[in-house]
Parts: structure tokens; C-alpha cells; sequence
């Protein structure tokens, strides 16, 4: 099923600042990607910036707060209207996290890692059959940068990653500045994770670059893509036919001429590997 989905290219993480010199470079930016969020209660400014952008790009819906590890299962209201959002704009996939945000009723405002357990997988493999039963769009699943590891865990987090998308039959969405950021943090090899992930799961990447805090690597979107992020691109879009990649920067953003210098440069990465044509 994964592999029939469309390939989009190389896109950007929309981000209202920057909403005209997107347009003013439109033939840069192959796709883009929208914090589904910001449209959900959406006023009439946000539903006409939506149209208008989906107007001009493919969009990937990019939820946050679905909280899928969620063990008292999930927030209706939320999913019918996220459900509504993506039934709106239709498109090949949508994602979300592997993580919970939502505990015993309150918002935690965080990505925050599950137990690596079977438990905590089928948690979110009933989750999953949940939303399926309001979208029918393909799902696929991102891994999250963690300042804690939960006690208790039966198997390693890469381990635990291909569990998830392989019970619930979900892509993964690889973002390898996250794979970066705890290989560096906790001292592991990122080509022996990438070893035990199920690599025809990986529909699309996120990448970016962090800072340092106090000796630790910061996952904060603020950043150029550091060497090693480009290296893992690389080493990923050599191996797997992924059908997006998206520059995911939040925060102190540059002029836009130095994002589409990195759009160009995975562009790049992804032809010299026979991606898209
Ligand atoms: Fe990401």
C-alpha cells in the first residue's frame, strides 16, 4: 500500500512569517506541510490562508496533539475535527507522533515518550484503529526526541518504533535530525538503529538542525542542517524510495534563500539517488 503513494519531493514546513516569500519562490518548494492545529477552529483568516495554500501546493496534514499513546484512548471531539481538516484537503497521507501529549485528562504541551513495551504498542495500535474509523487517509508515524527514557522497557527504541508501525500497519515518518539528536544525546549508532527499522515503512523525512545546552543537543528547529543530518540523508535516500522530505525550521528563521539553498541541496541527495526521476 505504501509503496503506491505519490512522491512529492522536497518541501517545507509552512510557517506564517515566511508566507510570502513562499509564494515569491513558489517553483522552489515542491510541497507543503501544515501543523494541523493551527487550522482546526480555524478563523476565517486561517481557513482562507489554507485555501489559499492548497490552492498552490500539495499539503500534508502534520497533527500534534492526537496523543496516540494516550492509555484512556483518545479525545473524540479532537479527532472529528482533525477528521474534518484532512477530509477537506484530501491528501495521499497524513502523520502524527509516536508519543503521548494527554494524560488522566490533562495537556501535558509536550511530545512525550512511551514505555518501550508491548503494552504501550497496543495502546497505540487500538488508537490507530480508532482514527482509522474516522479517516481513511494513510497514516504515518514520527519518532520524537526525548529528554527521559521511561523505565521498564522491553525492547529498544528502535525496536519499539518498527513494532508500532508494523502492528498498527502504519508508514513511519523518519525525522532523522530527531535519530541525530538521541544518538548523540544517550550514545548510540544510528546505522545500527536504522538496521532494525522497517525501511519500506519510511514514506517521508523531517529534517533540521538544533543547538547545544549544557553538552546536550537540543531538538529546537533553530538551526541549518548540521553535516551529520545531511550524511544520514544520504545514507537513508540511498536505501529507501521515500516519497517526501521536509525542512522542518520553527525558530530563528534565516532569509528564505538559505531555506531553499537546503531544499535544493536535498533535491539534490534525492536525484543523485535516482529518487523522483
Ligand atoms: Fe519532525
Amino acid at each position: 500500500m505504501l509503496s503506491h503513494l505519490p512522491s512529492l519531493g522536497v518541501g517545507l514546513g509552512f510557517r506564517e512569517p515566511f508566507k510570502s516569500d513562499l509564494f515569491l519562490n513558489r517553483q522552489q518548494v515542491d510541497f507543503l506541510e501544515i501543523v494541523a492545529e493551527h487550522y482546526l477552529d480555524a478563523s476565517w483568516q486561517k481557513q482562507q490562508e489554507l485555501e489559499l495554500l492548497a490552492a498552490h501546493f500539495p499539503i500534508i496534514p502534520h497533527a500534534i496533539n492526537l496523543s496516540l499513546g494516550s492509555a484512556e484512548g483518545l479525545d473524540t471531539d479532537y479527532l472529528r475535527k482533525l477528521a474534518v481538516l484532512i477530509k477537506q484537503l484530501n491528501p495521499p497521507w497524513w502523520s502524527e507522533h509516536i508519543c503521548f501529549t494527554k494524560a488522566g485528562g490533562v495537556d501535558i504541551g509536550h511530545l512525550s515518550p512511551l514505555p518501550y513495551t508491548q503494552e504501550a504498542v497496543e495502546v497505540v495500535r487500538r488508537n490507530i484503529a480508532e482514527v482509522r474509523r474516522w479517516v481513511d487517509v494513510p497514516l504515518i508515524l514520527e519518532n520524537i526526541t526525548y529528554m527521559v527514557t521511561l523505565p521498564g522497557a522491553e525492547m529498544t527504541e528502535a525496536q519499539f518504533l518498527a513494532e508500532v508501525v508494523e502492528r498498527s500497519d502504519c508508514g513511519l515518518l523518519l525525522d532523522i535530525t530527531n535519530l541525530h539528536t538521541n544518538a548523540v544525546n544517550y550514545g548510540y549508532d544510528v546505522h545500527e538503529f536504522l538496521q532494525q527499522l522497517p525501511c519500506d515503512r519510511i514514506v517521508q523525512l523531517h529534517f533540521v538542525g538544533g543547538h547545544w545546552h549544557d553538552g546536550v543537543l537540543i531538538d529546537s528547529h533553530s538551526q541549518s542542517t548540521p553535516v551529520e543530518v545531511w550524511q544520514l540523508m544520504e545514507e537513508v535516500v540511498a536505501h529507501v524510495p521515500v516519497k517526501g522530505i521536509i525542512l522542518e525550521r520553527d525558530e530563528n528563521l534565516p532569509p528564505f534563500a538559505e531555506l531553499t539553498k537546503e531544499l535544493q541541496k536535498a533535491r539534490e541527495i534525492s536525484r543523485s539517488n535516482g529518487r523522483w526521476g
